[in-house]
C-alpha cells in the first residue's frame, strides 16, 4: 500500500466514532456497452448494484459528451434501484426539472458549474430529489460550508471529470477524511468517483466514504457474472475497512 493510502487509514481512525452510513456500490454505466444500455442496467442491478450512477456530460463543463434526460427516461423502467445522476454540465439549473422528470432520485451538481450553487440546491430540493454537490480534485471542501444544511450527498472526484478509466488521485483520501469531520452527525452520504476499484476501496472507506462509484472496475469482463464478482470485490474491500462482515 502506498503511503498516501496509509495516511488515509490513519486519518480515518481519528474520526471513526461516527456511525457510518450504509455502504453503497454505484456502477457508472459510462463504462457499459452503450449499444445495449437497458440490458447493462438490468445486469448490474442483478449483479448487486445499490445505485445506478449516471454521468451526464455536456462537452462544455467537461471535455466530453455522454447522454441526457431522454436516455435516462428510457432506462428508468429497467430497474428499481436509485438513479444517481452526476451532472457535469454548465449551466445546470435549466435542466434540473428534466432530470427529475426523467426519474433521477439523486441530482448532483458541481460546485464549479456556476455562481449560484445555493439556488441550484434549492431547485433540486423543490423538485423533491436528494441534492448532491460534487467537488473537482482542486476544489476545497470549504466550497460547501455555507450550504451544508441543504446537501444530502457530497461527491468527491478522485479524477478530473470527463472520462472513465483514469488513475485514482490519492489526495482524495485526505479530502474525504476532512469532509467526514465536516459532515459528522448530519447523515450526508460521502461518495467518491474516479479510478475506484478494490485496490483503493478499503482506504476510501476508512477515510469516510460510504458510496463508491465505479465504471471500469465494474464493467470489465462484459458479463453479469463478472459484474457480480467485480461489485463484490469492491464491497468486500470497503466492508472489511469498516469492520463489517459481508
Ligand atoms: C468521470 C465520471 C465517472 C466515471 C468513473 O467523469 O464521473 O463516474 O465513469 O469511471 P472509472 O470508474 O472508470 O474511473
Ligand atoms: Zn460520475
Amino acid at each position: 500500500m502506498s503511503s498516501c493510502l496509509e495516511r488515509g487509514f490513519q486519518k480515518a481512525s481519528m474520526s471513526s466514532s461516527f456511525t457510518p452510513l450504509p455502504l453503497v456500490i454505484a456502477p457508472s454505466i459510462l463504462a457499459s456497452d452503450f449499444s445495449k444500455l437497458g440490458d447493462e442496467v438490468r445486469a448490474v442491478d442483478k449483479a448487486g448494484a445499490d445505485w445506478i450512477h449516471l454521468d451526464v456530460m455536456d462537452g462544455h463543463f467537461v471535455p466530453n459528451i455522454s447522454y441526457g434526460p431522454d436516455v435516462i427516461r428510457a432506462l428508468r423502467p429497467h430497474t428499481k434501484k436509485a438513479f444517481d445522476a452526476h451532472l457535469m454540465i454548465s449551466p445546470c439549473d435549466p435542466y434540473l426539472e428534466a432530470f427529475a422528470k426523467a426519474g433521477c432520485d439523486h441530482i448532483t451538481v458541481h460546485a464549479e458549474a456556476g455562481p449560484h450553487l445555493h439556488r441550484s440546491l434549492q431547485a433540486i430540493k423543490a423538485l423533491g430529489k436528494k441534492a448532491g454537490v460534487s467537488l473537482n480534485p482542486s476544489t476545497p471542501i470549504s466550497a460547501i460550508e455555507y450550504v451544508i444544511d441543504m446537501i444530502d450527498l457530497v461527491l468527491i472526484m478522485s479524477v478530473n471529470p470527463g472520462f472513465g478509466g483514469q488513475a485514482f488521485i490519492p489526495a482524495a483520501l485526505g479530502k474525504i477524511s476532512d469532509l467526514r469531520a465536516m459532515t459528522a452527525g448530519r447523515g450526508i452520504d460521502i461518495e467518491v468517483d474516479g479510478g475506484v476499484g478494490p485496490d483503493v476501496a478499503g482506504a476510501l472507506a476508512a477515510a469516510g466514504a460510504n458510496a463508491f462509484v465505479a465504471g471500469s472496475a465494474v464493467f470489465k469482463g462484459g458479463t453479469m457474472e463478472s459484474y457480480r464478482q467485480n461489485i463484490s470485490a469492491i464491497r468486500i474491500a470497503a466492508a472489511e475497512a469498516r469492520g463489517e462482515a459481508i
